[in-house]
């Protein structure tokens, strides 16, 4: 029989299955019995659609599996020894198709629900529907024309044309299910920029740059949103119906209506939706996405209560002392040292010397010329010569890790020139007082670990200066709970830990 005829056949069918898929509402799909029915039980059923629809994202696994099965097949038989793979092709190709059929049908249904955004869903629609024709195409090629050396090109160039769409509609289908960064958000840099990918959101939270003058609003609440909830509650995909790039479209909210109850934080969908258990579906950023953390959590908690208003500023709403010491934090000044302070790049041939001396030498972060200074396991002796050789970086060295070193209090006399140092690591070494009388002047320091050194209460006098001093670390030394008692007095804030004795009283 000339089957030849079939391959118009085959055209056909494809034709007919995008126009049938393109103009059938998806209603249709489940209720046919009267007009007055349909009319009565859209809202039903589109329910219904969105049920099936949810099938998609499980379901489109398949028809990928089966279509790129069928491409590695065919080009696998190709090699002499796997000649007998061939005979596999038409029923993966097959499976393939229907499978494709089936996700093609749920997406439409999925789509009709809403929320996606316009231009990715097009585009994926689309190439979606193209795979499913081209795999028919290429299945009827296959079971009809196959043994014409001509036809088994143009079916091969099929094949090839069917797996690159299939790409790019699972490439914009993951776009749309997890954000358009998701392939690359935890790529390395070096290969981000490579490809050309562009920076994500920023981790770091833009800061409140004067505490007086900011409005609740738009300076201490919508920079969370934007950060951590407009990606996906923004005009293009509008999750949940809700769009989050206004205060007005936020106050009018989405599907359940609206998502703030001014007032009343503990009667709010969005309150309750960031304070829900990490697993929980409801939870908002979703899964795998960054998290507020408590003190934002705590800010919206405390706005909302204050009534959401749009308007005002921090200043003229009322500030529990809890909520004073988050905003504080978050203003320019509540920042890291190294981030608030600037530095001129340190030369790197010093650098260099340094290292060769048994130095580890990096930068405190990203981006900053602000070093951060410790011994290597090796070098367990640290002299005067060798703080000297970090002299010329004095003022890049904002922590200083000196622990476990044979370090004394004569070898330290340079101390007072590193005036930039925050955190300095003295524990295990062989300082006493002595040394306490330098740290004296380094009014930046906010951390010093002195555990198992022979620091005394006359010593700690020396620090009652040191009002950045924040955390202190006395365990394993002569000092007696009433010195480090009195210290606390004179530091306001300061975290002392001098072992057990001392957290239990
Ligand atoms: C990864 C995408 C994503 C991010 C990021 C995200 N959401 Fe959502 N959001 C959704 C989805 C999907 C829904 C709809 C499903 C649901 O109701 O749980 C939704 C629904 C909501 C709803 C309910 C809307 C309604 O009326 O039903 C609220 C409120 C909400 N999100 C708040 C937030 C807040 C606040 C943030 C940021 C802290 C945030 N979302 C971040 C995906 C996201």
């Amino acid at each position: 029989m000339n089957r030849t005829f079939l391959f118009p056949v085959a055209i056909l069918l494809c034709l007919l299955s995008v126009i049938l898929l393109h103009t059938t509402p998806a209603d249709a799909f489940f209720l046919n019995e009267s007009e007055d029915l349909l009319a009565e039980t859209v809202s039903e059923s589109s329910d219904i659609s969105l049920f099936f629809g949810r099938f998609h994202p499980v379901l489109v696994h398949l028809p990928i599996g089966f279509l790129l099965m069928a491409f590695l097949l065919e080009f696998m038989s190709l090699i002499k020894r796997y000649e007998q793979l061939a005979h596999a092709v038409p029923f993966v190709l097959l499976m393939g198709f229907l499978s494709g059929l089936f996700s093609a049908a749920t997406g439409w249904l999925l789509s009709d629900g809403g929320g996606y955004g316009e231009d990715l869903l097009w585009l994926h629609k689309w190439l979606g529907i193209s795979v499913v024709v081209l795999s028919l195409a290429a299945w009827l090629l296959r079971i009809t024309l196959y043994d014409d050396p001509f036809y088994k090109k143009i079916f091969r160039v099929t094949l090839t044309v069917m797996v690159i769409v299939l790409i790019g509609a699972g490439h914009y289908g993951g776009s749309l299910t997890h954000g358009s960064d998701y392939l690359f958000r935890y790529m390395p840099e070096p290969v981000r920029s490579w490809i050309g990918v562009e920076e994500e959101e920023p981790e770091q939270l833009s800061l409140i740059e004067n505490l007086e003058t900011a409005h609740v609003y738009r300076d201490v609440i919508e920079p969370i949103f934007a950060a951590r909830c407009q990606s996906c509650h923004d005009p293009d995909r509008t999750e949940g119906e809700l769009l989050m790039t206004s205060y007005e479209n936020l106050m009018r909210g989405g599907e359940s209506g609206p998502p703030i109850e001014p007032h009343q934080a503990e009667e709010s969908d969005l309150y309750r939706r960031l304070r829900l258990p990490d697993r929980h579906d409801d939870r908002m950023p979703p899964r795998g996405r960054t998290q507020l953390t408590a003190d934002q959590i705590r800010l919206i908690g405390w706005w909302i209560e204050q009534g959401a208003p749009s308007d005002p500023l921090v200043t003229e709403l009322e500030r529990p002392g809890e909520i004073q010491t988050i905003l504080e934090r978050l203003t320019v000044g509540g920042q890291p040292f190294f981030e608030r302070v600037q530095v001129a790049q340190a030369d790197p041939q010093i650098i260099e010397e340094a290292q060769s001396r048994g130095f580890r030498i990096s930068p405190v972060s990203e981006g900053t010329a602000f070093l951060h200074v410790n011994t290597l396991q090796s070098k367990t002796s640290v002299t005067a010569e060798d703080i000297e050789a970090l002299l010329p970086l004095s003022e890049q060295i904002t922590w200083l890790n000196l622990s476990r070193t044979s370090v004394q209090d004569d070898d330290l006399e340079l101390l007072p020139e590193f005036r930039n140092l925050t955190r300095l690591y003295l524990q295990h070494t062989g300082i006493s007082d002595g040394t306490l009388a330098r740290v004296q002047s380094l009014e930046n320091l906010e951390y010093l670990n002195l555990y198992a050194t022979g620091v005394t209460d006359a010593g700690l006098s020396y620090l009652e200066s040191l009002q950045n001093l924040n955390t202190l670390y006395l365990w394993q030394t002569d000092v007696t709970a009433d010195g480090a008692i009195a210290l606390r007095d004179r530091i306001s804030g300061i975290y002392i830990n001098m072992g057990v004795e001392f957290e239990e009283e």
